[in-house]
């Protein structure tokens, strides 16, 4: 029986965001090249949004490119740019009516890159369905670091007063404030670790981790993954009593 039919379509998760590792590894396995691997990874990027899309997940928030990925071969960098670009015009977001946001440190990134990435984001604008979220030149600590400059600036001009930050000021203030926070957070590639991805928004986020690497992940690894998140229970802090009390109200 396949993990879907387990699912409680009443308590899919509205916002997944996932770590897609273990592409490198993948291609070693095969005897093939780095490259070959994240271009396998392109089509667990499509097939992965068109599961998510069709289950009803809003938000797919996918870290592709980290700030330290910058430190990689540069043959490795430039051949997942190009990979991304090509993605990027391929036809899943008109198809699927997804809508594309970008999230991270894009004057980093080339002219033509950021061209051809603007133009996707103004063209899947008004598509009402999943919202997939491309992590590119991000890290959290890079994020949060911009926040608190852009409100110390604020503070500096009379803009913000210092007595009213609270959690929701620092929200507004990073990358995402256009997302909820993610519900649960999927690692593929064995490791153990959450690597400066959305320190802050993955308060509390349940974690999923995965010894499959990203390019063997498919439609029903991703059934697997929701299937588990619905056997946990979120309290937020609260005790279980009062989580099942509130539920039953
Ligand atoms: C980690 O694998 C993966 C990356 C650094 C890049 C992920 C990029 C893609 C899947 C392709 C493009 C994405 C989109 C959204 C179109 P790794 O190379 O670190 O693997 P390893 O740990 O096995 O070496």
């Amino acid at each position: 029986m396949s993990y879907k039919e387990k699912l409680d379509l009443q308590r899919i998760p509205q916002h997944i965001a996932i770590i897609m590792d273990g592409n490198g590894r993948w291609a070693q396995a095969k005897g093939l090249s780095r490259s070959m691997g994240h271009q396998q990874g392109v089509e667990t990027v499509y097939n992965i949004t068109e599961a998510a899309s069709n289950l009803g997940v809003k938000y797919l928030t996918l870290y592709a490119f980290s700030t330290e990925n910058w430190n990689r071969p540069q043959s490795e960098v430039d051949a997942l740019m190009t990979l991304i670009l090509t993605h990027l015009k391929e036809n899943l977001y008109m198809k699927n009516n997804v809508r594309l946001r970008l999230i991270g440190d894009i004057e980093r990134l080339p002219d033509y890159v950021q061209k051809t990435i603007n133009d996707c984001v103004e063209h899947t604008a008004k598509n009402t369905g999943l919202t997939q979220v491309i992590a590119l030149s991000y890290s959290s600590r890079w994020e949060l670091t911009k926040a608190m400059k852009d409100m110390a600036e604020e503070v500096k001009s009379g803009a913000l007063n210092p007595e009213s930050i609270d959690e929701k000021t620092v929200t507004e203030h990073l990358n995402t404030r256009f997302m909820p926070d993610p519900d649960l957070l999927i690692r593929t590639g064995g490791e153990l670790r959450i690597s400066n991805y959305l320190l802050w928004q993955c308060a509390y986020s349940e974690l999923y981790f995965t010894p499959e690497y990203w390019p063997d992940f498919n439609a029903e690894s991703l059934y697997k993954a929701i299937y588990d998140y619905q056997q946990r229970e979120r309290r937020f802090g609260k005790t279980g009593e009062q989580v099942r009390t509130e539920q039953e109200g």
